[in-house]
């Protein structure tokens, strides 16, 4: 099969590899229809994951249908699925909290050193992320093995366009999780940091969770259109100072709730981001982490901070006084994805929750290297690149 591969910083290609086929009782293989990019596999693209070897095969945003099941799966042959990026068990203990991303048994034991000496204990496996989350083939590519079949893919009825759920396996729920983590009260004014597919998703959830206002960060202007055309205030951190910024439009007293959606790579010419960068350049650190230190200055006190961006290793400047003097909570996490499915499922029949605005690109599998450096190089006009395997070019 055709499938798109990592092979290096900035080195993706679309080789031909081997077929998945079923290696567990609950596996299922599917044939993928459609496949997105994520700001996630810009990390990857990046070289700032570790444990990434040459010819991976990527991506963990994907859909499509049911061609072979083991003895144990649920699915059946020929049902269209979307299936979550966390790979979970559904019965060690923390699947049975509903933690799927914790999950302690999707990840095999010979990936989890590393995971242990960076984090304490391994994470559960992801689909086309890493060695340390276990490994997996992802699914930009034209088929994918899905492991515990029976817990996570959510089955789509018949006649639903893929366009309109295929945000249901990653970047919809994470921007959910967020919102929830957020803990919004009714009349909350809530800060998202980031205008990407993420933050976008943390614009709507919010509204939809009582926020009064919301205000959106970043410096993309067709990005921060998007965030405004679903009712946010915006701040371009090109044209005014975000901390100010935000001061003065809560009268001095800071966002209820802050949402870091940037994570490590966060942009700008700020003093902590440069040394972020000059660190992270000479292999002193990792993660550039200045926007989830802005979020922390400027909530108010007694707030709350959530984190869906992702990070990866160590960062320092990090303002622990701040955190601790104002009283504030910190949630965070890799999305509980499988959580969130018939909810939000229901949302989008329903029309309560907007996906499909968020795509500018629909590419053909074989162009998909083109998509990476599309998304990664033009980050205002490329808001989300949709893959579809079988077409040689889709039009946008
Ligand atoms: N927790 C999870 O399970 C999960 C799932 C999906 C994605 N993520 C993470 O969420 C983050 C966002 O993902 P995305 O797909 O929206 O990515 P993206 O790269 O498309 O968007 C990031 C946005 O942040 C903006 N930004 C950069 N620096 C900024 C700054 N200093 N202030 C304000 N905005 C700034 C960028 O201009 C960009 O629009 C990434 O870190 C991604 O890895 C986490
Ligand atoms: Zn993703
Ligand atoms: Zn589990």
């Amino acid at each position: 099969m055709r499938a798109l591969t990592w092979h290096g910083k900035h080195d993706v290609r679309v080789d031909t590899v081997d077929d998945p086929e079923i290696l567990n009782p609950r596996d299922a293989i599917i044939k993928v229809t459609s496949t997105a990019i994520c700001g996630s596999d810009l990390h990857l693209y990046d070289g700032y994951i570790p444990t990434m070897q040459a010819g991976d095969i990527l991506g963990h945003e994907f859909m499509g249908e049911v061609v072979e099941t083991g003895p144990g799966s649920t699915l059946k042959k020929g049902q269209r699925v979307v299936v979550p990026f966390t790979i979970a068990c559904g019965s060690c203990y923390h699947c049975g909290k509903n933690q799927y991303s914790a999950c302690d048994n999707s990840n095999p034991a010979d990936n989890q050193d590393i995971a242990d000496t960076l984090y304490g204990q391994p994470m559960a496996g992801l689909f086309g992320y890493s060695h340390m989350t276990g490994g997996y083939s992802g699914g930009q590519a034209e088929y994918v093995r899905v492991p515990f079949s029976d817990v996570g893919p959510i089955v789509i009825p018949d006649g639903i366009e893929d366009d309109k759920v295929l945000f249901l396996s990653d970047i919809l729920p994470t921007g959910w999780q967020a919102a929830e983590n957020a803990e919004i009260e009714p009349g909350d004014t809530v800060a998202v940091w980031g205008c990407g597919p993420v933050g976008l998703f943390c614009v709507q959830s919010a509204f939809l969770m009582g926020a009064a206002r919301v205000i959106a960060i970043d410096h993309f202007p067709r990005r921060l259109e998007m965030a405004a055309k679903f009712g946010a205030e915006t701040i371009n951190y090109e044209e005014s100072q975000t901390y100010e910024a935000l001061m003065e439009m809560t009268g001095g007293i800071g966002p209820d709730a802050c949402i870091d959606a940037v994570g490590l790579e966060a942009h700008g010419l700020f003093v902590d981001n440069v040394w972020d960068q000059i660190k992270a350049s000479t292999f002193l650190g990792t993660d550039r982490a200045h926007s989830i230190r802005q979020a922390i200055l400027a909530c108010r006190k007694g707030g709350r901070v959530s984190m869906p961006a992702v990070y990866g290793g160590f960062v320092d400047k990090f303002p622990l006084g701040a955190f601790m003097q104002k009283g504030l909570t910190l949630k965070t996490g890799q999305t509980h994805v499988q959580r969130y499915l018939p909810g939000l499922l229901t949302a989008i029949l329903e029309e309560k929750i907007d996906t499909t605005f968020l795509i500018s690109h629909r590419l053909g599998l074989e162009q998909a290297p083109d998509g990476y450096r599309m998304f990664h190089d033009h980050q205002n006009d490329v808001t989300k690149v949709v893959l579809k395997p079988g077409f040689d070019r889709v039009a946008a």
